[in-house]
């Protein structure tokens, strides 16, 4: 949607600058929505049946008791220590709020998930963006070395989108040791189910360890519920308090809260839906290796593809294989690993980009 020109009402000049939240794009009938990290399942029966016993005439529980002691007993942690909200970036959004405003700093790690410098901005605070390093991972001793007084939060994305890299443990200490106590970490694992790499950071094991660390979890990926919106936080009880007072109430709805608790009775058939998804992209990500694509080893649902200064193009011609990808900016292209068919178009697709790459003919060239 185009801005208007100008407006009346005075606006933050730095919501004005900013730019609103981009979705991926709806993809034509004949191809695959591959833009948006989606869960390709459709979803559960179980899940159906428990939105549709809701009342939507009825607010919600403010609190979504349910959810959280469901989530407090599978992570043995007290009720205190988990806190809900409408999507996990809703908690994020909150939990930004509650602890930076104008003149704090919000550090992490650049390109990651898009909706971080929206969210900063919102909060009236500033983004400290630090470039991953070369092989697309987040670049722990730069981010150490950017913690300034006016650091009020950091936010570690591991796996990260949209490079599909791991923080791994031993990072993670490192980079916890480098962080004032004073300091909130967010750490954002809205992949997690999707990582089988043993030395990958799992974020409730240090709970116990660090009390401004918050652990972000969401039911939109593994458990196929991102339309319902609903994700939580683990950690202490202070500051997701304050991510409660900074909430805006009643959001999380009663479907969201029924569809996430049929969603965990029916876990094991969910995860082994995940244990394929994953299967799947060990696989690609071997035929795409083969084929000499850049790709960096992927542990979410998606696979990326560095292409700096020619995003556009590589998105067009997976567009032209049936597969609508997200280009990020002009750093490259996420694909979301989907449906079993859509693989074979992918990987056509891919083979495309590479065949361009090596004739020069893609414009400027693949990372
Ligand atoms: C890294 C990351 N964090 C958080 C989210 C937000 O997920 P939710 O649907 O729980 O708000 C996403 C969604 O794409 C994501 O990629």
């Amino acid at each position: 949607m185009s801005r208007p020109e100008s407006s009346p009402v005075r606006i933050r000049p730095e919501i004005l600058q900013a730019v609103a939240y981009q979705q991926g794009k709806p993809a034509p009938a004949d191809a695959f929505k591959l833009s948006s990290n989606e869960n390709p399942y459709p979803t559960h029966p179980a899940v159906m049946a428990a939105i549709a016993s809701t009342e939507p005439n009825r607010y919600p529980d403010a609190l979504a008791g349910g959810v959280r002691a469901r989530l407090a007993e599978r992570y043995g942690v007290d009720l205190g220590r988990v806190h809900v909200g409408s999507g996990s970036v809703a908690v994020l959004a909150q939990l930004i709020s509650a602890v930076a405003g104008p003149g704090d700093e919000v550090l992490y790690a650049w390109r990651s998930f898009e909706a971080y410098p929206g969210l900063v901005t919102v909060a009236g605070a500033t983004s400290v963006m630090v470039p991953l390093r070369a092989d697309q991972g987040h670049d722990i001793d730069a981010m150490s070395a950017a913690i300034t007084p006016h650091t009020r939060a950091v936010i570690v994305c591991s796996p990260n989108n949209p490079t599909g890299t791991i923080v791994t443990r031993e990072e993670f200490e490192r980079l916890m040791a480098a962080v004032p106590a004073d300091v909130l970490v967010m750490l954002d694992e809205a992949y997690i189910e999707f990582v089988a790499d043993d030395s990958a950071v799992r974020g409730p094991e240090f709970l116990d360890r660090y009390r401004n660390l918050v652990v972000l979890r969401t039911f939109s990926k593994a458990y196929g519920l991102a339309g319902l919106r609903i994700g939580y936080a683990l950690g202490d009880p202070v500051v997701l308090g304050a991510a409660r007072t900074a909430a805006i109430p009643l959001s999380v709805t009663e479907a969201a809260q029924r569809g996430a608790l049929a969603a965990l009775d029916h876990e094991g058939e969910l995860l082994e839906q995940v244990r394929e998804l994953a299967e799947r992209r060990d696989e690609v990500w071997r035929r795409l290796d083969e084929m000499g694509a850049p790709v960096p080893q992927p542990h979410g649902n998606f696979v990326w593809f560095p292409a700096s200064g020619a995003a556009a193009s590589v998105a067009e011609v997976f567009l032209r294989h049936g597969i609508v990808a997200r280009a990020l900016g002009d750093d490259g292209v996420r694909v979301t690993i989907g449906e079993a068919e859509s693989v074979e178009k992918l990987l056509s697709a891919a083979r495309e980009v590479v065949e361009n790459l090596a004739t020069g003919s893609q414009g400027p060239a693949l990372d």
